[in-house]
């Protein structure tokens, strides 16, 4: 049995709808099982200044249906030092926290393996991110609302679309993961998604085109995720104007009102799940992994995996998309 007595709970990186729904269950399910916790603020940043407050089960009343996260959040650069993990881990011990629960995405997990390895420090992750790149688990916390809320975007972009007779490209954020870009094309019904994980494999613009595109349609909606792999929506519109000038193209960059907004009821049961498991994890004496969900059944993911990047796009997906585009 487990003799952790006080956790602390961070949230770390970009912020994803779902995010206070983890707290909420996180605090409360140590609460119930005895243990005390400490609430720190701006992520590994408020371990370097101290930003430390002591959480009861009040603190986290009222927060499940909001966005964002009431821990607050940055991407700390100090932290990337050993210096400042260093730091971190003192402010750790001084404040008789045994553990630690970190909810954030690649980066903020990255963080963790490090901080957990160097100090030989418990630590348990959740996947808080719309990305939803994290390996090991079938969603993160935030990937449904993000996706929901590119969807409403597109159904309006649509109005415009084949009221004019155009062809869009909308560009979505997932860094360098498309499952935002290829379920949310699928979930709006556009054409097309050009996603991170294709470029390297074909020119997906000219595949599209030569593919028969706009056989039996007048507009077209393609969903395109933000960067440097793809190149983003902008790059796709230059090249439709200097290779093929007869469509009319408009860009839509759906930007940072995808991480907003209150969370679906799917995040926040997952949140709350994966809050729980984060405590029964430690309890359990699980150390350095990332609380995930396949196939609806709690799993443990060491962090070596979750972060390795190599969640594979399903095959299936990109077929469905192709074949309901005809
Ligand atoms: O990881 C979440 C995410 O929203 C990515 O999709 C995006 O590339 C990045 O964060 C944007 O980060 P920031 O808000 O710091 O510009």
């Amino acid at each position: 049995m487990s003799n952790i007595k006080c956790i602390g709970i961070l949230t770390s990186g970009g912020d994803a709808p779902g995010m206070n729904a983890a707290i909420r269950a996180v605090t409360r399910s140590a609460i119930y099982n005895g243990i005390e916790v400490k609430g720190i603020m701006r992520g590994y940043r408020g371990l370097i200044y101290d930003e430390i407050e002591t959480f009861k089960s009040n603190s986290v009343s009222n927060i499940i249906q909001q966005g964002g996260t009431i821990l607050r959040t940055a991407r700390s650069e100090e932290f990337r030092t050993p210096e400042g993990r260093k730091i971190a881990y003192e402010a750790l011990v001084r404040e008789g926290i045994d553990a630690l629960v970190v909810i954030g995405g690649d980066g903020s997990l990255t963080g963790a393996r490090i901080l957990a390895q160097e100090f030989n420090y418990p630590i348990v992750g959740l996947p808080g991110t719309i990305d939803n790149d994290l390996f090991g688990t079938d969603s993160t916390i935030g990937y449904d609302t993000a996706l929901n809320t590119i969807m409403q975007a597109v159904d309006k972009i649509r109005d415009t679309a084949s009221s004019h007779e155009r062809l869009f490209f909308i560009e979505v954020m997932g860094r360098e993961c498309g499952f935002l870009a290829l379920n949310g094309a699928i979930a709006s019904g556009a054409e097309a998604a050009i996603i991170p994980e294709m470029s390297e494999l074909k020119d997906q613009l000219a595949d599209l085109i030569s593919n028969g595109f706009r056989k039996s349609k007048n507009s077209s909606l393609v969903l395109v995720t933000e960067g440097n792999i793809t190149g983003g929506a902008m790059a796709m519109a230059e090249r439709v104007k200097k290779e093929y000038p007869q469509y009319d193209v408009r860009v839509s960059i759906l930007g940072h009102v995808q991480r907003g907004g209150s969370p679906t009821a799917n995040d926040r049961i997952l949140a709350s799940r994966m809050g729980a498991a984060a405590i029964d994890a430690l309890l359990d004496d699980q150390r350095n992994v990332m609380i995930g969900i396949q196939n609806d059944k709690i799993v443990y993911v060491p962090f070596s995996k979750a972060i390795k990047k190599n969640k594979p796009v399903q095959e299936d997906l990109l077929r469905t998309l192709k074949i309901l585009s005809i």
